[in-house]
């Protein structure tokens, strides 16, 4: 129909229906700018290669200036039978300078602007999530700094295994946050290609200038091949799976910081300002916060699955099938951009309990890998030192004590070898303290680990 950009082969308007149906303004007019600075990049090149007048070529420039500045003040009321962002600016450009306006699409097709868009798109997000991890990685570090001496259990199981501090526990998490950081610049290379010149799938006889296109966007690159530059959604898929893994990485540390705050471990209390209390029970103060991104870590996952399972099945080259990319990819750069900063303010205002950490890493006779090590340094092969101590934590359960808190007597009865200055030897800070290899819970290696880790926040 003639009110549709394409209407020229159709007797009928759509359907009501269909026009509801297929229309993806409601999520991708998100793309607003990338969608308008593509547009001027092509123009731009349209009229430098005279493939349109120059003056044509200026006029779409200037007027998609002003549709930008238009929409950023809400002056602009985007329309459901103009299906998608692409048309709809399109459309309001036609209806503003006329002929001009329509000689915009020239070698282009909606396939490959909507390739260059989400990719476009994509890039700015990343940067964004990039910047929230660098600063979660930074809150880390100077949580870290702060307890290089709070000793608390470390587990394996879920099973008291052997004494930790606090600071080093944290810096794992420094460790896979980095991970994730660099996971996302390193998908950005393989987003940063520009798809226009593509067409719809066959390219174009024009003779487009990509490479300019590509230095007026700032891409590296472009695309090598038209049918794979209108049908590659890997980088969103990848993308997707680079916000997955940060999720998953939350939800870890929120799992921790949820049984922390239970009475049963009282490791950590959260500000009140970031817990809730129940509309019943008077007592309780519940870490929501944390229990909440734990959580929307299920929905982050499932468009990751949602997008895989969306491509799967797509012949080459471009299917609508595809306009299905973008709820997810959106859904889920809000929802990691909603609880990076919230878990970072979450951990630097909530209260750890330094005692009850050490309390805790003494019982489950977490320095009776300590003891066996000291019965190795006496002489003893290590799996009998083993086998020595096994019978020692036996010994401690039946009499409920600690092994550091058996007397002279008591260890004697186990080993002949055994002196006085094992007390020294299985204190919780020798245990944590003597192991200063790289990557161990020391204060010192922690310390140095902090310093490392503050540098490479630096260069980022
Ligand atoms: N809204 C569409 C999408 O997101 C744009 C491309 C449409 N192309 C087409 N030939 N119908 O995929």
């Amino acid at each position: 129909m003639a009110d549709k950009l394409w209407g020229g082969r159709f007797s009928k308007s759509t359907d009501k229906k269909v026009d509801d149906f297929n229309s993806s303004i409601r999520f991708d007019k998100r793309m607003y700018r990338q969608d308008i600075k593509g547009s001027i990049a092509h123009a731009t090149m349209l009229g430098r290669q005279g493939i349109i007048p120059s003056d044509d070529a200026k006029k779409i420039v200037d007027e998609l200036k002003n549709i930008l500045n238009d929409i950023e003040n809400g002056k602009i009321e985007f329309l459901i039978d103009a299906e998608d962002i692409h048309m709809n600016i399109e459309k309001i450009l036609t209806d503003r300078i006329g002929d001009a306006g329509k000689r915009l699409h020239t070698g282009r097709s909606r396939n490959d602007q909507v390739a260059l868009d989400i990719r476009m798109y994509l890039m700015d997000e990343t940067e964004e999530i990039r910047k929230m991890l660098i600063h979660t990685l930074t809150i880390i570090c100077d949580l870290a700094f702060d307890h290089t001496e709070t000793i608390m259990p470390g587990y394996t199981h879920l099973q008291k295994a052997q004494p930790v501090t606090f600071a080093h526990h944290l810096m794992a998490y420094f460790e896979m946050f980095k991970r994730d950081e660099e996971r996302l610049r390193d998908s950005i290379k393989r987003t940063n290609v520009m798809p226009l010149g593509s067409g719809a799938l066959a390219a174009t006889t024009y003779p487009l200038d990509r490479e300019f296109v590509a230095g007026e966007l700032g891409f590296s690159g472009v695309t090598k091949n038209s049918l794979d530059g209108v049908s590659d959604r890997d980088f969103v898929i990848e993308f997707a799976s680079c916000l997955s893994i940060i999720m998953m990485h939350l939800s870890r540390f929120c799992e921790e910081l949820i049984l922390w705050s239970s009475n049963e471990f009282s490791f950590v209390e959260m500000d009140d300002a970031f817990s809730t209390g129940s509309s019943i029970m008077p007592q309780k103060k519940n870490p929501d916060v944390a229990e909440l991104i734990r959580g929307k870590t299920g929905r982050v996952y499932g468009h990751l699955m949602g997008l895989l399972t969306t491509m799967k099945g797509i012949p080459l080259a471009y299917n609508k099938d595809m306009q299905e990319d973008k709820e997810p990819i959106f859904d889920s750069i809000d929802t990691v951009k909603l609880c990076l900063p919230v878990f970072c303010d979450m951990l630097s205002t909530m209260t750890v309990k330094k005692d009850n950490m050490l309390k805790g890493s003494k019982g489950g006779f977490t320095n009776a890998t300590d003891v066996a090590d000291y019965l190795v340094k006496k002489g003893l092969p290590f799996r009998e030192a083993h086998a020595v101590v096994g019978k020692m934590v036996a010994y401690a359960i039946l009499n409920d004590k600690a092994l550091d808190e058996f007397s002279e007597a008591e260890f004697l009865q186990f080993s002949d070898i055994i002196e006085n200055d094992i007390y020294d030897a299985i204190s919780m800070t020798t245990c944590v303290n003597d192991r200063k290899i790289i990557g161990g819970p020391a204060k010192e290696t922690v310390l140095k680990a902090i310093k490392e880790a503050r540098e490479y926040i630096e260069k980022l």
